[in-house]
C-alpha cells in the first residue's frame, strides 16, 4: 500500500520518493509513506490556515462533538487500531490495547474541554468597568509525534488543539505512519471540517524543518530525542515560535530497604521491559539500598525468565521487537560501553537472531549491577530493554543518584514509610513521581512532561496542555461611559 498525504480533506496524489514501512517483528513490508517536501507542507498550511478562520468561530463544545465523536469510533475499531499499532511498532497487544486506550480516554476528556475553556474573571480596581481573561486560538499548529506511542502521544497533542479551535498539520515518524493513516480515515468519517487536521509525511530534517520555518506556523508541539528537540528549540526560537517539547529520560526506580520487594520487581519488569523498554518513561536505573539488594537483585532476574519474546500478536508474548536495525545497534553500543566501564552483565545482553527472531529485531530483556552511578550506562538514553541497578546505602543518596542524571521526567520509590515517601515526592526533580509503581502509567488528565534535559516547561496531557494551543486574552470592559484611568482615578 502506497499511503498519500492528507491535505483539506484530500487524499494527495503519488509522491516523487518513499520509503518502506517495515513490521520489527518479522521484517514484512506494511506500506510505502512518502517522503514530502518543503512544497507539500506549504499547501498543508494554506488549508489550515484558510479552515482555522472559521474553525475558531465554531462555539467550543460545537467543535468538542467532533471530538466525542472521533471517540467514539476510536472505541468501535480499538481492536483493529491496536493490531495495526503492534504490526508497526512492536509493543504486544495488550500494551497496544492500552495504548489506543489513552487515545480514546483523551478524546472523550478533551471533550469535556469544550464546555469549560476556563478563563477568569476578576474584579476590576474601578467602578463600572469589567475584567476577564479568555483562552484564544492560536492559528495553524505543527505537531511532530514520535513512533513509539504514535496514536497516545498525537491525540495528546492534536485533540486539544482543536478543542481550543486551532487547526494543526502533523508529521508522524516515518517509521509509524499507519497509525496516522488510520487516525485520518476517523477525521474524515467524523466529518471534521476540511483543513482542519492535515497529514504530511516525511522525514525531520524536510517535513519537520518546513513546518518549524513556515511564517505561518504558530506553534510547534514535538516529542522525540533531545538532540532533535534542541534544534526544534533553536530553529523555533529564531522564528519565535511557540516550542512544546517532551524529550528523553533515564528514569529510576528507588526500592528502599523497608519496601515490598516482590511489588518493586513487578513494577521494574513492567516498566524497563514494558514496550522493549522503548518509552520516554521506561524504567533504565534501579537504585536500590544495599540491605536489599542480593534479594532483589536475584529476584529480578529470577522474574525475567518468564519475559517470553517474540511478535507482539502473540497474546503470550510479553516483550516485542525493538523498532529496528539502528535502535538495535545503539542497544548493543552501550552493552560494550557497559562491560568497559566494569558493570557487571548479569541477565540478557544479546541480540536474538536465530529461528523465529531471524527477521525481526530482537534484543534481549538485560540487567546491569553494580553499576556506578555516573557511568554512561547509568546517565544516557538507551531506550531499549536494559536496567542497571545502582547500590546505595540511604535515602538521601537515592535522592542524590536519581537527580544526578541530565533528564528529569519520571520516577519511582518503593517504601512503606510514610516519611520518606513524602520526602522523596518533595525532593525528586521529575515531571512525574509514582509511589509503590513503577515509572510508567501516567493518565491523560494530568500533566505529562518532565524537567532538565527532558522538556522546555511545556506539558503535554491534562488541561495544561491548553496553555500549549491557546494564548491568554485579557478583556476590559468600562461601562462608566467616561474616562477612567487604570492606577490613577481609583480613589
Ligand atoms: C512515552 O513514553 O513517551 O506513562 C509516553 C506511560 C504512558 C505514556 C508514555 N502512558 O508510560
Amino acid at each position: 500500500m502506497k499511503l498519500t498525504n492528507y491535505i483539506d480533506g484530500v487524499w494527495q496524489g503519488e509522491a516523487a520518493r518513499y520509503t518502506a514501512v517495515l513490521n520489527p517483528a518479522n521484517g514484512e513490508e506494511l506500506a510505502q509513506v512518502p517522503l514530502s517536501t518543503e512544497e507539500e507542507v506549504g499547501q498543508a498550511v494554506v488549508a489550515a490556515k484558510k479552515a482555522q478562520k472559521k474553525w475558531a468561530l465554531v462555539p467550543a463544545p460545537k467543535r468538542a462533538d467532533y471530538l466525542y465523536e472521533i471517540g467514539r469510533m476510536m472505541k468501535d475499531k480499538k481492536e483493529h487500531l491496536a493490531r495495526v499499532l503492534t504490526k508497526e511498532m512492536g509493543k504486544v497487544i495488550e500494551e497496544a490495547r492500552g495504548e489506543v486506550q489513552e487515545g480514546i480516554d483523551m478524546a472523550f476528556y478533551m471533550a469535556g474541554e469544550g464546555r469549560r475553556l476556563f478563563g477568569e474573571t476578576v474584579p476590576s480596581e474601578l467602578q463600572d468597568k469589567f475584567a476577564m481573561s479568555v483562552r484564544a486560538p492560536i492559528g495553524v499548529v505543527g505537531l511532530i509525534t514520535p513512533w513509539n506511542f504514535p496514536i497516545a502521544i498525537a491525540t495528546w497533542k492534536s485533540f486539544p488543539a482543536i478543542v481550543a479551535g486551532n487547526t494543526f498539520i502533523w508529521k508522524p515518524a516515518t517509521e509509524t505512519p499507519l497509525m496516522a493513516y488510520e487516525m485520518a480515515l476517523i477525521f474524515e468519517e467524523a466529518g471534521l471540517p476540511h483543513g482542519v487536521a492535515n497529514i504530511v509525511f516525511g522525514s525531520g530534517s524536510d517535513v519537520g524543518t518546513a513546518l518549524i520555518e513556515h511564517p505561518d506556523v504558530r506553534v510547534i508541539s514535538f516529542t522525540g530525542s533531545t538532540e532533535t528537540g534542541r534544534h526544534v528549540a533553536e530553529l523555533g526560537g529564531r522564528h519565535l515560535k511557540k516550542v512544546s517539547l517532551e524529550m528523553g529520560g533515564k528514569n529510576a526506580v528507588i526500592v528502599l530497604e523497608d519496601a515490598d520487594i516482590e511489588l518493586a520487581v513487578e513494577g521494574i519488569l513492567w516498566s524497563a521491559f514494558g514496550t522493549a523498554g522503548q518509552r520516554c518513561t521506561a524504567c533504565s536505573r534501579v537504585i536500590v539500598h544495599q540491605d536489599v539488594k542480593e534479594e532483589l537483585q536475584k529476584r529480578l532476574i529470577e522474574s525475567m525468565k518468564d519475559l517470553t519474546m517474540g511478535d507482539g500478536l502473540d497474546e503470550t508474548v510479553k516483550v516485542g521487537p525493538v523498532i529496528n536495525e539502528k535502535a538495535l545497534e545503539k542497544i548493543q553500543s552501550y552493552i560494550k560501553i557497559g562491560k568497559e566501564e566494569g558493570a557487571n552483565l548479569v541477565a540478557g545482553g544479546n541480540v536474538l537472531n536465530e529461528g523465529k527472531f531471524a527477521s525481526g529485531q530482537y534484543f534481549e530483556p538485560t540487567l546491569f549491577v553494580d553499576v556506578a552511578w555516573d557511568s554512561r550506562l547509568a546517565q544516557e538514553e538507551i531506550f531499549g530493554p536494559v536496567v542497571s541497578l545502582i547500590t546505595i546505602s540511604s535515602l538521601d543518596e537515592a535522592i542524590e543518584v536519581n537527580n544526578s542524571v541530565a533528564y528529569g521526567l519520571s520516577s519511582s520509590i518503593f517504601s512503606q514509610d510514610v516519611n520518606k515517601v513524602f520526602r522523596a515526592q518533595r525532593d525528586l526533580d521529575t515531571g512525574i513521581v509514582y509511589i509503590n509503581a513503577g515509572t510508567t502509567g501516567a493518565e491523560i488528565h494530568l500533566p505529562f512532561g518532565g524537567t532538565k534535559g527532558t522538556g522546555n516547561g511545556h506539558r503535554d496531557s491534562g488541561v495544561a496542555a491548553l496553555d500549549v494551543f491557546t494564548e491568554w486574552k485579557s478583556i476590559y470592559i468600562d461601562y462608566s461611559g467616561k474616562l477612567q484611568r487604570a492606577q490613577i482615578d481609583t480613589e
